[in-house]
Formats: structure tokens, sequence, C-alpha cells
């Protein structure tokens, strides 16, 4: 039976800031453009983003700190062309959402408020009370809207159309009924966000289980600097839910069961604020050395009974909400339990700043594009500031649907057939009809675990060799699953299986990438090369997947610029 082929300029994957900042650019210039995502776009990812968006705007800042800082934060492995890109961009980028509606929080004279993070200058980030990315995410969906975007909510997008270093489309189906269609396209933008969710804690929505990446990696394309994963320091105790790095920039601290505001030891200048690699790692060795508290001794407080019920209550409400919600805690009365909880996946599909998306070290993909946490622009290196990933989204999504603007004219539109389902398909098919003995859900509680236990916020040689060979058990499981749910009306079982896939695909990316580099850099640190090794290691790993699942290494130079290399401290 054949299934319909729908025709556009421009299709983007995922409705997340960068997704939707794209289609807005590309419907503004009369393009056709559809956004396929697997949600409702107001339940995408961005829209859990709390403390803020940074942008250098008041007298004590300037755009130079913001590249400094945000270098610093990258441990040096941020390109710095991009990065000055970036801050050089981001004022008018939260001008631009401002002017568009987005409500952010005051100060008494009538300016944007902004509260210190991690690793700044200057207090920077922008913020809407502890619900910044929702602001942001609900005004750039209306316009949108507004201007008639064309979304297809609740599709997956199963497969990439590629061949001969040509991107022209995807195939997906409805996840309401099944149904398959193909979207040929002239050119596709993936913003199909991180993938958090192949560790245990995490930040992470369900549905982050970075699909994108797998498509991509299973043509045969690269992925970038796949090792660094940002664990967040402040993750509700047991669940990993996020507590935003707001409430240690409004004035939280950190104290170990013996009641010491341990960050002392570990940052003696910037304390809780140093930037979030740091701050994980010090919570997880004060654990380690038997400093913990609550019932199982793995997390640390955050106490911030002193900002008093009024700050709290007009700037955290929602923080304090998830901490009743799920603790039982109030922290307008008592220290709150956190631990660090696996947030933000620093690489991703390597492209340029003009969001075109690599080929290899050289060449690049026609027709592809990537923004927003799926990306590796290189703006982040080796550790994301925190309030730079919001701005990395809603910033590149709009240069990035400019670029496919200033491009589509020149593409020609490859046309699909039929075949290009295939590859779905069988995937599909193969799944339904797969009577083997293992559930997925079981399976990935163990991908989950593992990579917690080996490849987590501390990683030598030997857990990572151990993990390479839990992954390649689990791969061989994943052949024999069966799911129960046979049905094509909102069927999460095959959903969640093909997304297993997936996360099973690049969390071997993380694996290989963080055995291979024999050094400490920003979040990737391993307790066997506990310093930073720029002599051999200054450089972005690219990865790929051969035919047979195996991993192959490759390495590209890092843009170095005016900030120079130095001893990272705070
Ligand atoms: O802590 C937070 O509010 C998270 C922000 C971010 O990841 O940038």
């Amino acid at each position: 039976m054949s299934i319909p082929i729908y025709t556009y300029d421009a299709v983007i994957v995922g409705a997340g800031l960068a997704g939707c900042a794209a289609a807005l650019e590309l419907q503004k210039a009369g393009k056709k453009v559809a956004v396929i995502t697997k949600l409702h776009p107001l339940r995408s990812h961005s829209g859990a983003a709390q403390g803020g968006i940074n942008a250098a705007f008041s007298e004590a800042d300037s755009v130079e700190l913001h590249e400094f800082d945000t270098v610093k934060g990258s441990d040096y492995l941020a390109d710095q062309d991009v990065v000055e890109f970036m801050c050089k961009n981001a004022p008018e980028t939260v001008r631009w959402i401002e002017r568009m509606g987005a409500a952010f929080s005051r100060t008494d004279d009538g300016k944007i408020a902004q509260r210190p993070f991690g690793g700044q200058s200057s207090p920077r980030a922008c913020f809407a009370k502890d619900r910044t990315g929702l602001t942001l995410l609900q005004t750039i969906y209306e316009q949108a809207n507004r201007h008639g975007v064309t979304f297809w909510d609740e599709w997956y997008a199963a497969d990439l159309l590629y061949e001969d270093g040509k991107v022209y489309g995807v195939a997906a189906y409805d996840i309401r009924n099944s149904e398959r269609a193909i979207f040929n396209a002239k050119s596709v933008m993936f913003a199909t966000g991180g993938y958090a969710r192949a560790f245990k804690i995490n930040s992470n929505a369900h549905a982050n289980t970075g699909d994108g990446l797998s498509l991509v990696a299973r043509h045969g394309l690269p992925l970038e600097d796949m090792e660094f994963v940002q664990f967040h320091p402040s993750g509700l105790s047991g669940n990993g839910v996020l507590i935003s790095e707001a409430a240690r920039g409004e004035g939280g601290r950190l104290l170990n069961s013996e009641g010491e505001r341990f960050m002392e030891r570990y940052a003696p200048n910037a304390l809780e604020l140093a930037s979030r690699d740091v701050v994980a790692r010090a919570i997880i060795q004060e654990i380690r050395e038997g400093r913990g508290v609550g019932p199982r001794k793995d997390a640390v407080y955050i106490d911030l009974v002193h900002l008093g019920k009024e700050k709290i209550m007009e700037r955290l409400p929602e923080l304090r909400d998830l901490a009743i919600t799920f603790l039982g805690l109030d922290m307008i009365k008592e220290p709150i339990l956190i631990s660090a909880t696996a947030h933000y996946s620093m690489g991703g599909i390597p492209c340029d700043v003009d969001g075109h998306v690599r080929k290899n070290n050289t060449e690049f993909v026609e027709g592809f594009y990537a923004a927003g946490e799926c990306s590796c622009v290189s703006v982040h290196g080796a550790n994301r500031l925190g309030a730079n990933s919001v701005l990395e989204a809603l910033l590149f999504g709009r240069f990035v649907g400019k670029s496919m603007v200033n491009d589509i004219d020149g593409i020609e539109l490859r046309k699909a057939t039929q075949a290009d389902a295939d590859a779905m398909n069988k995937e599909i098919d193969w799944v339904l009809s797969n009577n083997g003995t293992e559930k997925v859900a079981l399976l990935r509680n163990e991908l989950q675990q593992s990579m917690t236990d080996n490849a987590g916020v501390f990683r030598t040689e030997e857990t990572l060799i151990k993990q390479v060979a839990i992954m390649k058990e689990l791969q061989a499981r994943y052949k024999n699953i069966r799911i129960e749910d046979k049905s094509k009306i909102f069927n999460t079982e095959l959903q969640e299986a093909i997304e297993f896939g997936h996360m099973l695909d690049y969390s071997l990316f993380i694996v290989e990438s963080a055995l291979a580099r024999k050094e400490s850099r920003g979040a990737h640190f391993r307790e066997d090369f506990t310093a930073r090794d720029d002599e051999n290691f200054l450089k972005h790993t690219m990865a790929y997947m051969d035919k047979d699942g195996k991993i192959k290494l490759d390495y590209m130079d890092v843009i170095l610029g005016k900030h120079e290399l130095k001893a990272r401290s705070y």
C-alpha cells in the first residue's frame, strides 16, 4: 500500500525553541515549512529550562566578558568564533523575543531582571521567575502559529532521507494511529533536543531519547564531542528533577552532613557559583567520602531558608512546589535534598555557525541543518555555562532558519519515492512482529543504571571498558525483544522500543568517545587522567558508526581565538 508523500521547502524535526524559531523565520520569508514533533510543541523540553537566558546587558557586563566566561567554562574546547557570534548576538536575541511578548521579570526601574549563574563574571541570566524556558516557548510557539507555521504534532520522525551527501526529507509516522508518511523537502533541520535519558538520574523529559542523533549516525554521518555530558549539580534527590541553578544564583548554600559549606574547599572564590562540572564533582565527592545526607546518604543540602518567604515566592515558586511535591520539603522552612543529575549534552550533530551539518571534517551535507541541544556547533566545548543553552537554542534556531531561507532557492528538490519509507517500515514491522523474550523497560533500566555507574560524573578506563561490554550485551538482547501491544492507536510500547534502539546507539558514542579521551576536561572527568592535556586532546572528537554498529573515532581542530588557554579555577 502506498503512503502519502508531502512536499515542503523545509521540514523541521522538533518544536522546542530552536525548531520554532527556525520555522518562524522560514514562514515569515514565505517558505513552505512543516514542523514534525513527537510531542505537542508546548511539551518540548525547552519549556523545562527554569533559570534564565544569558545576555550581556548591564553596565558591569560586556560581550567580551560573556565570551571569556563561556570559553573558560568550556575548558577551552569551545570554538571561539562561534562563541563570539553567540555572545555578540545575545542582547538582540533577548530583545527580539521580548518584543514578541515574552514577559521577563523586571527590576524596580523596569529593566529586564538578571541573576547570577555559575561561572559568570557578572549577573547575566535574564529570567521570568523560574519559568524562563516555558515563557519563551509559549511566546515563540504563539508567534509561529500566528504566522501560519504547519505543525505535525505527535508525529514520530523515524528515518532521515539521505543519499550521496544530500538530505531530502524524513520518513515519519503518526503516533495517534500509526499512519506513515514521507516528508520530502529541499532542506531538513534537526532540532530534536538532548539525550540525558541515557542516565538513571537525569533532569530530562521522557521524550529526550536522542532520536535525531541516532538517525544521523545510522547513515554513517559523524557525531561530535559525545563524551561531554553535563551533570547539573542540583537535581532533586532520588529522581533528578531540576532544581534550577537560580537557587544558587539567588543565594542558596550547599551543606554536607557536618553542616559545612563544602564549596569553600573546592571553589574558594566562586563557591556555589563555580561552573557546573566543578560543583557537581564536589557534591559527588562529598557523598563518596561519607558526608552525604538524607535517608540514603546520597544527597547534600541546598539551604535557601535565609532568602525568606517573599523572595522565594517571587523568584523561585516552581522550585518550591517541586520540592514539596516530590520530597515533602518546603524550602521556605528547611533545606532540601539535591544531588548531581544528568542534564545536558554538549556534544551532538556537528554543524557550522549557519547550521550546515558536517559530513566529515571538511565537507557538509547538502540540505541538512541542526540547531539546539541535538547539535554541536561547538559553542559549549567541554562544559556549558548555565543559561547559555536557552540562548543557544533561540539564537541559533533563528539564525539557522535565516540560513535555510538563504540556501533554499539554490537547492534542487530530490524527489522522494515509496522506497524511502523502507527503513522505517522495516523497523516498525520488526518491533511489532519480533517474538523474543526481553522487555524494553528492563533493558532501558539496565542501560541507564550502568551508564550512571560507569560513564557518569567520574570515569576510568576500567569503568568505561566495562560499559562497552554491557552495551554490546544490551545490543544483543535488544534483538530479542517482544512488545505486547500490537495495536495502531497510541502504541507507546512500539515508540519506546524504537527510542531505546536510539538510546543504545548514542550511548555507545558517549562511552567510546570517553574511553579514547585520556584526559579530564570540563564535564568529562577521568580519575585515571585527572589533568587537562592540551598537547594531545585540545581537539574535537568526531565519531562515526559503521554498518556493524562499531564506533570509529577521528578528531577535528578546535578554533582558538583571543581568549588564551589557561588553567581553570573558580
Ligand atoms: O539551572 C537551570 O535553570 C538550567 C538552566 C540551563 O541549563 O541553562
